[in-house]
């Protein structure tokens, strides 16, 4: 269908299922186990009710806020995912295009299929880039990359800690990753392929990874340094006393531990734990929360604002938009979201984010805030 006919984010996973190979279909929409968690991240969200204001003369409404001190005009970023040119020969490029156009965010994996110069050089001057990274076990590598991405100007490094070994995804694991993927990456030889794309590409993470590494990061490089992955509110405060710049509440988009809870809930409890214990209040410049998972519409995002967070990281929908239409689509949903924000932030009477406050939403079906 053309573009036109794309209402919402739901839709571009709609054409995707039937317009993706079997194969990248099964990687990027598998999830752990019975994929319980995956499921829980949307549902999550609909336990959550506004209670809008009204009568604010909501005229012109700016929903452009900073993260990690960078300007985004909305308050999203496109969040890291692997192999992204099973879906289409462009792979990540398409989201360094349209996040440039519509100036959010991309997160860049470790484990693009792109080369991360490619991705460097195709932003456009004073577009902002982050770096996820997956520690590798040779410390030296991981040194290298982490280096030459602070000389190529990232602006923030997102070591994700909710992977210290792969999680089990059975669909992707029923494929038999193979080469006959028209625009898979190829890989190192010696891979395990037998078990999914996402087994074959893993082994070099280092499950050793543990908080005395911190102080190694940062003799090594000055960027921000976030974790990615946390999952509770004793993590996350621990993360804080060790200095650092924020932590992305994550269960991996469902892909790790099945039975996680959803990024939202935990920001409900590291909220309220860290301004208890720490007199800290959300959100916050020095210490930032971002959420991830099964963020969908504005009005998902406009309530992990209202509960805390920065920013919230989508993944699977601009898979799913470039893969069914390649930059097109990714441009088209980034469009589809601004007009959400646009829309809801009228309708929940908030002019700027600083206006959506807790009270504008009933959060009691998922924790006390
Ligand atoms: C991911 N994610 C991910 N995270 C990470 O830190 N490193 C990675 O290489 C990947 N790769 C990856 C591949 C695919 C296909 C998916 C779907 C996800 C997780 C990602 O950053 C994020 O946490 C979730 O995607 C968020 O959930 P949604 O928006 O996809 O529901």
């Amino acid at each position: 269908p053309p573009l036109s006919e794309i209402l919402n984010l739901h839709d571009f996973e709609a054409i995707a299922r039937q317009v993706m190979t079997k194969n990248a279909w099964a990687y990027y929409s598998s999830a752990a186990d019975d994929e319980i968690t995956n499921r829980e991240n949307h549902a999550a969200y609909h336990r959550i009710w506004f209670r809008p204001r009204v009568m604010r003369d909501v005229t012109t409404v700016d929903f452009s806020t900073h993260i990690l001190g960078h300007p985004t005009k909305m308050p999203i970023y496109i969040t890291a995912a692997a192999l992204g040119k099973l879906g289409h020969p462009d792979g990540e490029l398409n989201l360094t295009k349209a996040a440039a156009k519509h100036g959010v965010i991309q997160m860049i994996p470790t484990l693009a299929s792109c080369a991360f110069d490619e991705m460097v050089d195709a932003a456009v001057p004073g577009q902002v880039q982050f770096y996820q990274l997956y520690v590798n076990k040779d410390r030296n590598i991981t040194k290298k990359l982490v280096q030459h991405a602070e000389a190529r100007g990232i602006k923030g490094l997102f070591i994700t800690v909710d992977a210290p070994q792969l999680g089990r995804r059975e669909k992707d694991m029923r494929m038999k990753f193979t080469d006959d993927e028209p625009h898979a990456q190829k890989g190192d030889a010696g891979v395990d392929r037998s078990q999914g794309a996402a087994r074959a590409i893993s082994t070099f993470i280092d499950p050793g990874l543990s908080w005395k590494d911190l102080d190694w990061f940062r003799s090594i490089t000055r960027m921000p340094l976030i974790l990615k992955g946390v999952q509770c509110w004793e993590d996350a405060l621990e993360a804080y006393d060790r200095g650092l710049a924020g932590v992305v509440l994550s269960n991996h988009g469902g892909r790790q531990l099945d039975f996680a809870r959803s990024g939202i809930e935990v920001l409900v409890e590291v909220t309220r734990e860290l301004k208890a214990r720490r007199g800290l209040s959300f959100p916050n410049e020095k210490f930032q929360l971002f959420v991830d998972g099964g963020v969908r519409r504005a009005t998902d995002v406009i309530k992990a604002v209202a509960l805390g967070a920065t920013a919230v990281g989508i993944g699977r929908p601009f898979l799913y938009a470039f893969s069914s239409y390649g930059y097109e689509g990714v441009d088209h949903a980034l469009n589809i979201l601004h007009e959400e924000f646009t829309m809801n932030m009228r309708l929940i009477g908030a002019r700027n984010l600083g206006e959506i406050v807790p009270e504008m939403v009933d959060a009691s079906n998922i924790g006390s805030h």
